[in-house]
């Protein structure tokens, strides 16, 4: 499959990357250092160019786990991180969103030492800073590219309105939001908005948090006591089961192709446009082989009948708390 481009920025990358959240925090313990590299390698090996960390994921740890690992590939990868969610370094929990130009600074030198490079390719402000208007984060971005610290500017769930001033200011290279075949919201006001500004629209969670993968059974989740897909409201109490019959659908569109669920999950997003690019996560090295196959997975009009009508029937939001996305 082609590259694409990310925005106007000089940057094109495989339309599969690699979400590398899973690793460190999350989705039960984080994984063995050693399995993780090898899953990183292997990503490589197989052609994967993109990888998404944050410096909220581990509080650094997901970012050093990367640079380690990428180490010596660094021409060969565009590294995405994020910005802006502070947290307590004792206990982890979520202190506040914070958009402005000192504290993006200071995380942007502090990813840097953690992802040992000298600069990150696209750089993304993780989540909205309700107190700090997007004119003032942008020009701080923007002083970071003068600089060579980072090359391309992103913002994680942000509204239109907050895309279309950000994008007053200077071109923003991709919108990364949660996109998949049981999350659409987006396609009303967001999507339209990155199409017409030219921006790339950078699909996270693409396989539901796992569950379009078809992995999980109405008697067994499946998730280990730390996970915190146990308070995930579409994992919740009678939404996982509904929720849970709805990925029959995708089940058996994949017997039909001879494919696994998840590939057929990505390769639905793949279909939404040269604009659209996934960064499905995975520990795990067979996961990440099967999942590259989803770029020879081709479906057809009675496929995407089918799967057009998943999202409207999903039970629960995307998040406990709703109000700090799409801002
Ligand atoms: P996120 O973007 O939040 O990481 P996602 O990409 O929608 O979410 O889904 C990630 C989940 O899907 C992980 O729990 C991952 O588990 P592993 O780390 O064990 O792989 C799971 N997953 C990814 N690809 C999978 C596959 N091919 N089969 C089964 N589970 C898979």
């Amino acid at each position: 499959m082609q590259k694409r481009s990310i925005g106007q920025s000089a940057l094109n990358v495989h339309p599969i990357g690699l979400g590398c959240m899973g690793f460190s925090e999350f989705y039960g313990k984080p994984t063995e250092e050693a399995e993780a590299i090898a899953t990183i390698h292997k990503a490589i090996e197989l052609g994967v160019d993109h990888f998404d960390t944050a410096e909220m994921y581990g509080m650094g740890a997901n970012e050093k786990l990367l640079g380690k690992a990428l180490k010596g590939t660094r021409d060969k990868v565009v590294i995405a991180s994020k910005f802006g969610i502070g947290r307590d370094r004792k206990t982890g929990a979520v202190t506040g969103l914070d958009g402005s130009k000192a504290s993006m600074r200071a995380s942007c030198e502090g990813s840097l030492r953690a992802l040992g490079v000298d600069s990150i390719d696209l750089y993304y402000q993780h989540r909205m800073d309700p107190n700090t208007p997007i004119e003032e984060t942008m020009e701080g971005l923007l002083e970071l590219v003068s600089e060579g610290k980072i090359r391309a500017i992103g913002l994680s769930e942000c509204s239109a309105q907050t895309l279309r001033r950000a994008c007053a200011v200077h071109p923003v290279a991709a919108v990364q939001s949660e996109y998949s075949l049981f999350s659409r919201d987006i396609e009303d006001e967001i999507i339209p908005a990155c199409q017409e500004l030219g921006v790339s629209l950078v699909a996270y969670s693409p396989l539901g948090r796992g569950m379009l993968t078809g992995q999980y059974s109405r008697e067994d989740k499946g998730l280990s006591a730390s996970d915190y897909r146990h308070t995930q409201p579409r994992f919740a109490g009678d939404n996982y089961a509904d929720n849970l019959a709805l990925v029959d659908v995708v089940k058996a569109i994949a017997v039909r192709h001879d494919a696994h669920p998840a590939q057929i999950a990505l390769a639905w997003v793949l279909a939404q446009g040269e604009h659209v690019l996934s960064i499905p996560g995975t520990t795990k090295a067979s996961n990440l082989t099967s999942n590259m196959k989803a770029r020879s997975v081709v479906l057809d009009q009675d496929d995407l009948a089918q799967l057009s009508i998943l999202s409207a029937k999903v039970k629960g939001d995307r998040y406990g708390d709703m109000s700090v996305v799409n801002r």
